[in-house]
C-alpha cells in the first residue's frame, strides 16, 4: 500500500497550478480543518500562516483517495509541521483540537459574525472587539456610526449570508445580460468567479463584461449601474473607475493583484420568481415595484435570529452580492483568468510566472522580465502556454 501512495505522492507538484484539482475532494475532514485554520490565521491578519494552511488544504484536495495513514503524505509538497500534525490529529481523534478550540474560542466566533457583515474586514472587526462588540446587537447598540457599505451589510446580513444558488446566479445573469444589452448592443458577458468553476453555490455571483471593439467599453458601467437602479434591482452598489489607463507606473502591477478595471461591487435585489425560469423576467421588473419591498425590509438586526429569518423568507425578493468587472477586449484573456480564481489558484499562478519563469502576471497582462515585454494573449489557453503550464480548465481550477 505504502508503495501505491508513494506514485500518488511523485505525481503532486507543489505549485497549485501545476495540478488539476476537481469539486470532487476525498479528504474534507482535514481540509476543512486547515482551511478553518487558514481562515482564523487570515482574521487575525496572519496572512503568511494562512497561505501555508491554504496550500497544504489544496494539496490534500489534490489526492484521488482519501488519506488513512500518515505515511501516504510522506513526499508530499507544502506539508509544514503544524499542518501534519493537525492531520494526525484528526487521523487518531477523529477531529483535531486546535480546530475545536478555535471554532469555540469567543475572539473567532466575535471576528466571524462581524466580518460577515458586508463591507467589514477583520481591522476593523478586531477594533470592535477590542472595544466589547462581539455580536450584532452590541454592534447596534454602541455608538459607531458604519459607512454605507455596512449599512447595506447590516441591513441585509442573514440573505448575504445564505449561500447563493446556481439557479439564482443565472436569474441575475439574465437580469445583467438584459442591462448591458440595453445600454450597448453587441456587449459580451461572461460568468466568472465560483461558478465558472463549476460550484454549485457562492458566496456572491461575478460576472466579466467586454465588447468585441476596443474601446467601446469605455464609460460602460455607469450606465448599466443606471440601468439597473431604475428598474429596482440594485440595494446597494460602489463603482470604481478604471485607472489602468491613467497611471503612469506602466500597465501591469506585478506586486498587487488588486486590479484596475472599471468594477462595481453590488447587492442585487432578486425577486423570488426570478429563479424558477427563465421566461419571467420581462414580467418580474414590473412586478416588484420598489415600495412594496420597502414594507417587508426586516430590521434584521434589532430583532432575534430565528425571528428575522421568518420574517425574511416572507419577503418576495433576497438579497444576493453581486461583482461585475469591464474590460477591454484586448487585456480579456487576463481578466478572464484572473477572475476565475480559486483565491489560491490566482495566488500560485502569480507565484510560478514570478519566481519560475521571471514574468509579473496580473489581469491586464503578462511581462516577460527576461525579455522586457508584454506577451500577447487572446485566450486563457495562450497564457498557460506563455508561463509554460499545462493548460488546466476552470473546473480543474478549484485549489
Ligand atoms: P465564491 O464567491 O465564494 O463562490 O468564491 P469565488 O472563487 O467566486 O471568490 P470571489 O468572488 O471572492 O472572487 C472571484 C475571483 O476573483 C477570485 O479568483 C479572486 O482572486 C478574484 N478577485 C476578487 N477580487 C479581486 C480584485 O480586486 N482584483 C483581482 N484581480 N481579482 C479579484
Ligand atoms: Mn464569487
Ligand atoms: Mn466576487
Amino acid at each position: 500500500q505504502v508503495d501505491e501512495s508513494k506514485e500518488v505522492e511523485s505525481i503532486v507538484p507543489s505549485y497549485a497550478c501545476q495540478r488539476r484539482t476537481t469539486l470532487e475532494n476525498h479528504n474534507t475532514v482535514f481540509t476543512d480543518a486547515l482551511s478553518l485554520l487558514a481562515e482564523s490565521a487570515e482574521l487575525s491578519d496572519e496572512d503568511g500562516r494562512g497561505v501555508a494552511f491554504r496550500r497544504a488544504a489544496a494539496v490534500l484536495k489534490a489526492l484521488h483517495s482519501p488519506v488513512t495513514d500518515l505515511l501516504q503524505l510522506r513526499g508530499l509538497p507544502c506539508l509544514g509541521g503544524h499542518s501534519l500534525r493537525v492531520i494526525k490529529d484528526v487521523l487518531e481523534n477523529g477531529a483535531s483540537s486546535e480546530v475545536e478550540c478555535t471554532k469555540q474560542s469567543e475572539r473567532f466566533k466575535a471576528l466571524k459574525v462581524l466580518t460577515g457583515i458586508f463591507g467589514v474586514g477583520s481591522k476593523t472587526a478586531e477594533r470592535w472587539i477590542r472595544e466589547g462588540i462581539h455580536s450584532l446587537p452590541q454592534l447596534q447598540d454602541s455608538a459607531h456610526t458604519l459607512n454605507r457599505a455596512q449599512q447595506a451589510g447590516l441591513e441585509h446580513y442573514d440573505d448575504l449570508n445564505q449561500p447563493v444558488t446556481k439557479a439564482e446566479g443565472d436569474a441575475i445573469g439574465e437580469i445583467v445580460a438584459k442591462a448591458v444589452m440595453s445600454v450597448l448592443p453587441g456587449v459580451q458577458i461572461t460568468l466568472i468567479g465560483g461558478f465558472r468553476r463549476g460550484k454549485l453555490t457562492g458566496h456572491d455571483v461575478d460576472f466579466l463584461i467586454t465588447h468585441p471593439e476596443e474601446g467601446r467599453e469605455v464609460g460602460l458601467m455607469p450606465k448599466v449601474v443606471s440601468w439597473l437602479e431604475s428598474k429596482g434591482f440594485l440595494l446597494y452598489q460602489k463603482t470604481t473607475r478604471n485607472s489602468y489607463l491613467e497611471s503612469k507606473d506602466g500597465p501591469a502591477r506585478p506586486s498587487s493583484n488588486m486590479d484596475r478595471f472599471e468594477r462595481c461591487f453590488s447587492i442585487f435585489k432578486l425577486p423570488e420568481d426570478a429563479k424558477q425560469g427563465t421566461t419571467q423576467t420581462e414580467t418580474l421588473t414590473e412586478d416588484t415595484p420598489e415600495d412594496t419591498c420597502r414594507l417587508t425590509t426586516p430590521s434584521l438586526v434589532k430583532d432575534e435570529g430565528s425571528e428575522s429569518t421568518k420574517r425574511a423568507n416572507l419577503k418576495p425578493w433576497r438579497a444576493v452580492r453581486v461583482d461585475l468587472v469591464v474590460s477591454p477586449i484586448s487585456q480579456f484573456a487576463f481578466a478572464l483568468l484572473g477572475w476565475t480564481g480559486s483565491k489560491l489558484f490566482e495566488r500560485e499562478l502569480r507565484r510560478w510566472a514570478g519566481h519560475e519563469k521571471a514574468m509579473s502576471l496580473s489581469s491586464h497582462a503578462l511581462y516577460d522580465n527576461t525579455q522586457s515585454k508584454y506577451l500577447r494573449a487572446s485566450s486563457e489557453e495562450e497564457i498557460f502556454a506563455h508561463l509554460g503550464l499545462e493548460y488546466i480548465p476552470p473546473s480543474e481550477r478549484n485549489a
